[in-house]
């Protein structure tokens, strides 16, 4: 077999810049240690977050000097509309500026105090969003999920014995919606199998309980499907896109990912009840329920984005990067989540780092040390983001200590690739060196963002 190329050449450039390792120290240092804080020109290669940060096609630059900026039905909004339909099937569309107003308005009108929303695993903006109108977010992932080491094909399926048993005991007057994210970013990446929906769906009927997509990165999750469950190869990603929402009553999605553009999101659902209280709250919140926060031009790049995360050999060429950093890293002994995730490849700082305490953030500690020795910007997605207090105030620590490097889409080549996988050997070699941190300063919901460490 031949190598697999990015199906695309490049017609605009964008320039990198290269600073000393000695600026780098300085940058991080006056960023409080925190590379949230640290200026995106000073990260020679920024893995942050997929988020918003892709390349758009020529058909996508195109398409958004068609955008209709009339306030009210305007024709992008209808080709928005038109392509959110025919991949979903849902009935009422709501177009947001991005992922987290879908998830506010749908937490504000359908929450109440003490609610439970199970989840594979909650994002940390969704359980923010539920957690902010008092709900409690509950993470039902199978035990294969956080196995790190574990090479499992859908280790973001939900574990169904713990949803029953979530009903069981809080009862469903408790729980008005589930959800499910797809694929399981939190946990690695990892794809949720249309098996498993279909089994929380006929969980959840009987009782009358919706089911909810955090649909992020749901073309992604279908091409997994294609590749690993059986049944699905040869099927367009499309149709596998299809049935997912098929069993939806409605979706949260950001289009900053598989929508291919760089702002934007929506809400959908079948509900007509549920729809006019989200568009009453989308008026007052985003805008009027045919842009939702959104420039026509940006309905418009979504709408063309949508279509092309679909296409199947984008799918195979960005699994292919996957690969090729995880098996390499796999190859030098760095730990990493198995297998790679559709997103990002995730490194396991607590086996890397088993001197650290999780309440000393392994993870902020290989975050950092990735930036001083080339530059790399990843997130923690550890204790620092995920840890909790409890009633005594005494700090719990996060399950698992995961360093994301998230890959941007259609941005970066192999040998940014390359120079990636010798940055990391390198930390990995030096790994004794690295210190733990603690935290100096931190605000009340998702500290990570600008909380201040200080190394211990
Ligand atoms: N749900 C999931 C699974 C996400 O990954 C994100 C965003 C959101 C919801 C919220 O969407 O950013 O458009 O408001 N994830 C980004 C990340 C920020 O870096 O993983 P948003």
């Amino acid at each position: 077999m031949k190598t697999i190329i990015e199906p695309f050449r490049i017609k605009t450039t964008e320039p990198i810049k290269i600073i000393s390792r000695d600026e780098r120290i300085k940058a991080l240092e006056q960023a409080h240690n925190n590379v949230f804080l640290i200026d995106a020109e000073d990260c020679c290669i920024d893995l942050l977050t997929d988020s918003g940060t892709g390349a758009m096609s020529t058909q996508q630059w195109a398409a958004m000097m068609l955008g209709d900026e009339s306030y009210a039905g305007s024709r992008s909004w209808k080709h928005f509309e038109h392509t959110v339909r025919e991949i979903t099937g849902i009935k009422h569309i709501l177009p947001t500026h991005q992922g987290r107003a879908a998830e506010a308005i749908l937490a504000q009108t359908l929450i109440k105090k003490g609610d439970i929303i199970p989840n594979n695993s909650h994002f940390d903006t969704t359980r923010a969003n539920i957690e902010y109108v008092g709900g409690v977010a509950m993470n039902l992932l199978c035990a294969e999920g956080t196995d790190t080491t574990l090479d499992a094909p859908f280790k973001g399926d939900m574990d169904i014995d713990k949803l029953k048993a979530c009903i069981q005991t809080h009862g469903v007057e408790k729980i008005p919606f589930c959800m499910v994210t797809v694929t399981n970013n939190t946990g690695g990446g990892q794809p949720v199998s249309l098996a498993n929906i279909r089994a929380i769906k006929s969980v959840l009927e009987p009782h009358g309980i919706p089911l909810i997509i955090d649909a992020c990165r749901f073309a992604e999750n279908a091409y997994f499907i294609h590749e690993r469950e059986k049944g699905y190869k040869g099927k367009a990603l499309t149709q596998i896109a299809k049935e997912m929402f098929s069993y939806a009553d409605g979706a949260t999605m950001s289009c900053k990912k598989d929508g291919l553009a760089n702002i934007g999101g929506f809400l959908i659902c079948n509900n007509d009840q549920w729809a006019e209280k989200f568009r009453n709250l989308l008026i007052i919140r985003e805008g009027f329920p045919t842009y939702g926060g959104l420039a026509g031009r940006d309905l418009e790049a979504i709408a063309v984005g949508l279509k092309e995360a679909l296409e199947y050999d984008y799918q195979v060429y960005r699994q292919a990067t996957v690969r090729y950093l995880s098996s390499r890293l796999e190859e030098a002994g760095v730990p990493i989540v198995k297998p790679g995730g559709g997103h990002a490849v995730f490194l396991d700082a607590k086996r890397m780092l088993p001197h650290i305490d999780p309440l000393q953030y392994p993870g902020i500690g290989v975050v950092n040390a990735l930036y001083v020795e080339g530059g790399v910007r990843g997130v923690e997605l550890g204790s620092v983001m995920f840890g909790s207090f409890d009633e005594s105030g005494e700090e719990l620590p996060s399950p698992l200590e995961l360093v994301r490097l998230a890959f941007p889409r259609r941005v970066y080549t192999q040998s940014h690739f390359d120079y990636l996988i010798e940055v990391i050997k390198e930390v990995w070699k030096n790994k004794d060196s690295i210190s733990g941190y603690k935290i100096t300063y931190q605000t009340q919901f998702l500290r990570h963002f600008t909380c201040h460490f200080e190394p211990v």
